[in-house]
């Protein structure tokens, strides 16, 4: 297999693979984390076929640690390590933190689970809506003059939280869900990306799985999989999305593909400043996912898919807590924040 082109995320100089790997499902929230040998060797055979930028979140349990400990042995020179951080739990309640104290604490105990001196790409995971970004932003960019992080990111923020803290410090890329079913970013998160210079990761570019088989995938769930709270993925909605995949997986049966490696080929059709992070726990899924790349799709063929999946195709919000914390979130004014 030929390793995989590469590209520049954002104008700092931050270079990756095309594709990068979701980490997430390894360790959190898609069932059980998986064994722990199964999963190293899946992150090596990925940077050895080229796929060198790691996805990964102080909220993903110990995925982390075992980052850490699959990186070991002259890896971590080979990789782009991303990570995140602001979601905490807090009496079995989730946080968001975005204030200059969390910001640095959670810093430091990643770059402890992650075994490392330098975080690549360090995301804000959520917007903390209390606190104005240009304060998270101050404190990120102290930990990047501090050599403890190299580039900034940021996730689910709106577009005028993008421009905020591009002001205070350039930011390199934006993380958001983007695939065949979910495409509210495009909109104003991608025009503010393309005019700021900042890369976009999509994640869930497969829809969580959902591209890969469809209403069957319910099927397969263990009982702890958060999958199962996922609004698309409820009964209600199920048999009606389940249509857009069943016109997916026509057209991938005539273009000789899988239905999971139509709709990755879309996200990469989206332009040259997109890198999608496919999440998977097995090396079978991991290889078809690196092929996806050599998918070509003329005009006629993307635009019958967008057909297939627009807005009013699909039913259910995108995430199961759709509350303002989380998607596209706006900051207060920095005049009103005390220290
Ligand atoms: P997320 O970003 O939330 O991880 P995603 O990338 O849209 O979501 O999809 C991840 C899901 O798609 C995982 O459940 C993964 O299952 P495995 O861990 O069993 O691989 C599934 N998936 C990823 N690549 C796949 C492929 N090529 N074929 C089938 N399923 C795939």
């Amino acid at each position: 297999m030929a390793l995989l082109r590469r590209m520049k995320l954002g104008s700092q100089g931050l270079e990756v693979s095309a594709q990068g790997l979701g980490c997430m499902g390894m360790s959190a929230f898609y069932g059980p984390p998986k064994p722990e040998p199964d999963m190293i060797a899946l992150i090596h055979h990925a940077i050895n076929n080229g796929v060198t930028f790691l996805d990964t979140s102080d909220a993903y349990g110990d995925n982390e640690i075992l980052l850490g400990k699959a990186l070991k042995g002259g890896m971590r020179e080979k990789v782009q390590l991303a990570s995140k951080f602001a979601v905490v739990h807090v009496d079995g309640k989730m946080e968001i933190r975005g204030d200059p104290a969390h910001v640095r604490a959670a810093c430091e105990t990643s770059l402890k689970r992650l075994d490392t001196d330098c975080i690549d790409l360090y995301y804000v995971h959520r917007i903390d809506t209390r606190v104005p970004i240009e304060v998270t932003m101050g404190e990120l960019k102290k930990l990047v003059e501090e050599g403890k992080i190299k580039y900034i990111g940021l996730s689910e923020a709106n577009a005028s939280t993008i421009r905020r803290a591009h002001a205070v410090h350039p930011i390199t890329a934006v993380q958001n869900e983007w695939s065949l079913w979910a495409r509210d970013l495009e909109t104003e998160i991608v025009p503010t990306c393309r005019e700021l210079g900042i890369g976009i990761v999509p994640y869930s570019p497969l829809g969580r799985g959902f591209f890969a088989s469809g209403a069957k995938l319910i099927e397969n769930l263990t009982d702890n999989d958060n999958r199962k709270n996922f609004p698309r993925l409820q009964a209600k909605n199920l048999e009606h999305n389940n249509y857009v995949f069943e016109r997916v997986n026509e057209m991938a049966t005539k273009k000789g593909c899988s239905p999971s490696q139509l709709a990755l080929a879309w996200v990469h059709h989206q332009g040259n400043d997109v890198c999608p992070i496919p999440g998977t726990t097995k090396i079978e899924n991991l290889n078809k996912n690196i092929a996806a790349l050599s998918i070509k799709l003329t005009p006629k063929e993307i635009t019958e898919l967008e057909s297939f999946a627009s807005a009013d195709a699909v039913k259910g919000d995108r995430h199961a807590s759709m509350a303002s914390t989380w998607i596209y979130s706006d900051t207060p004014p920095l005049s009103s924040w005390k220290e």
